[in-house]
């Protein structure tokens, strides 16, 4: 229903087959109905889940999914409900006006303009004009709507796009250049295991048509279905990936085109016809996973009733805005200690966080001098203590063992904590400036009114952490609630470094762009005293009680990040850092089959999100806690805050899925056009195309690494690393613990095998607590 102008970039083929399908539901539900007792597309699903009881997950053909999501009725009075109801939340977005108008660069070679307030109105009068021929149609317009921002923070999931079924193709692809230097080409990652384990004769012919269609071009239009704005990103987010893998359930596992990340929203056609340049063709029948119970669902209605509904009465969020909602701060309550996720094609570390979060590895042989910090995450959910002590530990027996150069591999790295980016760049660069941008958000009227109530109570009490040895539980909770809140102008410092001296100095507005305002320029003060409540419990390396932190381990020239292009949020923040400001070079990974320079950094790079259900208990705490009288309270209620009381978006949402906007814009120090870097374009400074070897072996990523920036061997395709290829790598003579490691890397790459791999890791976010107040959920 979406006007085909804002979807220019969507690929056409998907509106085909989606039209084609709908089309046939249309034809065959009454046919069917006739032909056999059991009646309805639902009816077949719930008698095939009914006979997987044995399964966790149970499946059904993607086509007997579908066929059902989409017989569930279209509810108008609800669907009008829903749109109108996101409408206090969408103005909480930081870009929106520059999303409907953004700079000349990012729209030719990024994503092309979003009005979001413009189709919201649309889909709004389709809802209005009973347009919608189901649910998921209306569903799927909405979701698309915020997904096509191409902003990984700005996402809301309709139940019925998440509720009931996820998607899925049999086969995970990689894409990979035959040498390094020809244009990568996609593989079924199966063929290329077996050729990599299997026996040496086998060679994995490439895919050059699927569903009839040119692959790299089908690949390209599947890719933007995904959550980065940077093409080349999004593309290699498609593919099997060792390092999304190894986050398990919270990572994009095995690629959006196998029904991982969010691909998993998105319905792939019954079948996907794969043409291998060989000239053999094969037909897989696509699935879809059944997420929830569907005993007693007959038909769409009953459907729509059980799981499109929302729960009878929901429980409402605590009105309570305790910062740990937003940023992570570890519960008191004990967590069950958490099984290892494996990590295919990962070397035996040197030490490593349990998620995989955080890693440190050496290499062997001529590779000896190098060490490698794998930085999969920033914590999104409650480690973030684990990751720094990972980090640091790290860091320390690099330096014992001598290693003289650093590799950080933040592929996959959809961010987490905030301070965790912060910190980990202040442990690499001690003495190097702690900001290279500024944050910023929009000045409005509620924005406005929380400023103003949380700043004046603010007032009322000491700023103090509060911990066992001092404890005033009525002062924890107050500083926890409401002074370290960013609602509080004595939480962050002005572009200057000085504290704002009032709530209006922090407010501004600062600017006005493109008819929106935003507040004054701010950033972290990372000396304060609450920092711990904004951080999930750590103090940043060289402030607070780590202010004696200050050795730097490796020079800058001895540092280099690679990426993979999905490197969002909180990576972003870290990125900024180490490139603005330590001058380190960063290595981009794989991206589309064409020439030239990628970008390093695809993901978004708003500085904060911020939970609908946090805005809401912000809005509510304010209300009905914050007032000095109960007219007060009623005054403020008739304000915009009145506007964040109905629950009903996050009854028609998706369990245990992200629901968040972008609320911080990041804006680079000095930058006098004050663009938002979410639409700023920066190439990477050297470009390395993945080889099958690397979709087996990280450590193949690691020496290409290694061998472009000091060994004098370069693998980039394009950019190069100026002066560091100068700076060879010194082969030196091999310790006993060198040697023994160079032993047990032979031994552990000696062993891999097929089985190693494993071809079903697929996003799952229900059941986990998510914290993190700079991440993209995949
Ligand atoms: C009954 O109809 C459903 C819905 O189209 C279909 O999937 C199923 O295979 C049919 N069952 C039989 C026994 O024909
Ligand atoms: C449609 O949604 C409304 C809520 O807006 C609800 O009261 C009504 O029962 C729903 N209709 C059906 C047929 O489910
Ligand atoms: C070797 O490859 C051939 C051709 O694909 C296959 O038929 C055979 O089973 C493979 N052998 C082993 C040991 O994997
Ligand atoms: C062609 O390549 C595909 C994909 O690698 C493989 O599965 C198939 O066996 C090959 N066909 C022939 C005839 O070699
Ligand atoms: C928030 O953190 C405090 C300690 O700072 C803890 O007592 C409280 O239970 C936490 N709340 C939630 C919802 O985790
Ligand atoms: C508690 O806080 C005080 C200052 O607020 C600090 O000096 C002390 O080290 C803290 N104790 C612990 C256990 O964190
Ligand atoms: C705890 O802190 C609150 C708020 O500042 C204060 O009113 C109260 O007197 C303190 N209690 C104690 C025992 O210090
Ligand atoms: C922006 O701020 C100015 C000055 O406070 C105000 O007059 C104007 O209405 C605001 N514009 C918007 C779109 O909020
Ligand atoms: C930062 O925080 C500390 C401790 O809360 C405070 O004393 C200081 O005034 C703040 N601002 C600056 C600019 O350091
Ligand atoms: C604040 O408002 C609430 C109602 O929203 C009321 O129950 C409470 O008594 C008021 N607080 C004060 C201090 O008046
Ligand atoms: C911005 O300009 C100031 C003043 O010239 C300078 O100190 C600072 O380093 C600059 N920031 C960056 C990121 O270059």
């Amino acid at each position: 229903m979406r006007s085909s102008s804002v979807f220019a970039t969507m690929p056409r083929i998907f509106s085909t087959l989606v039209g084609l399908s709908l089309a046939s539901v249309a034809l065959s539900s009454p046919l069917h109905a006739r032909q056999n007792g059991t009646g309805t597309a639902c009816a077949a699903v719930s008698a095939a889940v009914a006979s997987q009881s044995a399964v966790a997950t149970p499946t059904v053909s993607a086509k007997l999914a579908y066929d059902c999501i989409t017989s569930a009725p279209f509810n108008q009075s609800a669907a009008l409900a829903l749109v109108d109801g996101v409408v206090p939340y969408f103005k909480w977005q930081s870009n929106t006006v520059w999303l409907k108008d953004p700079p000349e660069e990012y729209a030719e070679k990024v994503q092309s303009a979003v009005d979001i307030w413009g189709e919201l109105e649309e889909i709004r009068k389709n809802v209005v004009a009973a347009k919608y021929e189901n649910e998921y149609e209306f569903g799927l317009d909405l979701y698309l709507l915020l997904q096509s921002t191409h902003d990984g923070h700005f996402v809301y999931v309709p139940d019925v796009i998440g509720n009931v079924f996820n998607f899925a193709r049999p086969i995970p692809l990689v894409s990979v250049s035959a040498d390094g230097k020809e244009l990568p080409k996609a593989y079924v990652y199966s063929d290329v295991l077996a050729e990599s384990f299997g026996n040496a004769t086998f060679t994995a012919s490439a895919i050059a048509k699927i569903d009839g269609l040119d692959a790299k071009e089908y690949l390209e239009n599947w890719a933007q279905y995904g959550s980065l704005q940077d093409r080349d990103a999004l593309y290699n987010n498609v593919f099997y990936e060792l390092a999304t893998v190894s986050l398990g359930p919270v990572g994009s596992g095995i690629g959006t085109f196998a029904g991982s990340g969010r691909g998993r929203w998105i319905y792939p056609g019954a079948t996907t016809e794969l043409t291998f340049e060989n000239g053999t063709s094969r037909t897989y029948d696509n699935y879809a996973k059944v997420l929830v119970s569907l005993v007693g669902v007959a038909d769409g209605e009953s459907l729509y009733k059980k799981w499109l509904t929302g729960p009878p009465s929901t429980a409402t969020p605590s009105p309570t805005p305790s910062s740990n909602s937003t940023s992570a701060v570890p519960s008191a309550t004990p967590t069950p200690t958490p099984r290892p996720i494996p990590a295919p094609g990962y070397p035996p570390p040197v030490v490593r966080e349990i998620h995989n979060f955080i890693g440190g590895y050496f290499l062997e042989d001529d590779y000896s001098d190098v060490a490698i910090l794998s930085v999969p995450s920033f914590v999104g959910i409650n480690a973030q203590k684990e990751f720094q002590d990972t980090a640091k530990t790290f860091l320390a027996a690099a330096k014992a063992a001598g290693k003289k150069k650093l590799i950080v591999d933040v592929s996959a790295n959809g961010g987490g904590t905030i301070l965790l980016g912060y910190d980990l760049y202040k442990l690499l660069f001690p003495n190097e400036v702690d900001h290279a941008a500024t944050d910023r958000f929009r000045a409005f009227e509620s924005t406005d009114i929380l400023g103003q109530k949380f700043s004046e109570a603010a007032g009322t009490f000491p700023r103090t952490f509060v911990n066992e040895t001092n404890g005033n539980e009525t002062l924890a909770i107050l500083n926890d609630n409401i002074a370290s809140s960013v609602f509080n102008y004595r939480s962050d410092v002005d572009a200057q470094g000085k504290n704002f001296e009032s709530w209006a100095d922090k407010f501004g507005p600062g600017l006005q762009q493109k008819g929106d305002n935003f507040t004054n320029l701010q950033r972290w003060n990372l000396s304060d005293v609450l920092i711990p409540l904004n951080s999930g419990g750590i103090y940043v390396h060289g402030y607070g009680p780590l202010a004696d932190y200050t050795e730097q381990p490796f020079a800058a020239e001895d540092v280099v990040v690679v990426t993979d292009g999905y490197c969002a949020s909180t990576c972003t923040i870290f990125s900024e850092l180490m490139r603005q400001r330590a001058g380190v070079k960063y290595i981009s990974l794989g991206g589309r089959p064409r020439e030239g320079i990628t970008q390093a950094v695809g993901g978004v790079k708003g500085t904060n999100n911020l939970p609908w259900t946090y805005i809401q208990s912000l809005a509510q705490f304010t209300v009905t806690e914050l007032n000095n009288t109960v007219e007060e309270s009623a005054q403020l209620r008739s304000t915009e805050l009145g506007d964040y009381f109905d629950d009903y978006v996050f009854q028609r949402a998706t369990i245990g899925n992200a629901i968040n906007i972008n609320f911080r814009d990041g804006i680079r120090d000095n930058d006098t056009s004050n663009v938002p870097l979410q639409f700023v374009y920066e190439a990477a400074d050297c470009r390395i195309l993945y080889t099958k070897a690397m979709t087996v072996d990280v450590t193949a990523i690691w020496k290409a690494v290694a061998d472009s920036t000091w060994g004098g061997k370069s693998h980039c395709v394009a950019g190069d690393l100026g002066g560091y290829a100068t700076n060879k790598m010194v082969k030196r003579e091999l310790t006993v613990q060198d040697k023994v490691l160079s032993k047990r890397m032979h031994a552990w790459r000696r062993d891999l095998s097929a089985k190693d791999y494993p071809l079903d890791v697929f996003t799952d976010l229900r059941d986990r607590k998510l914290q993190g107040d700079g991440i993209m959920w995949p």
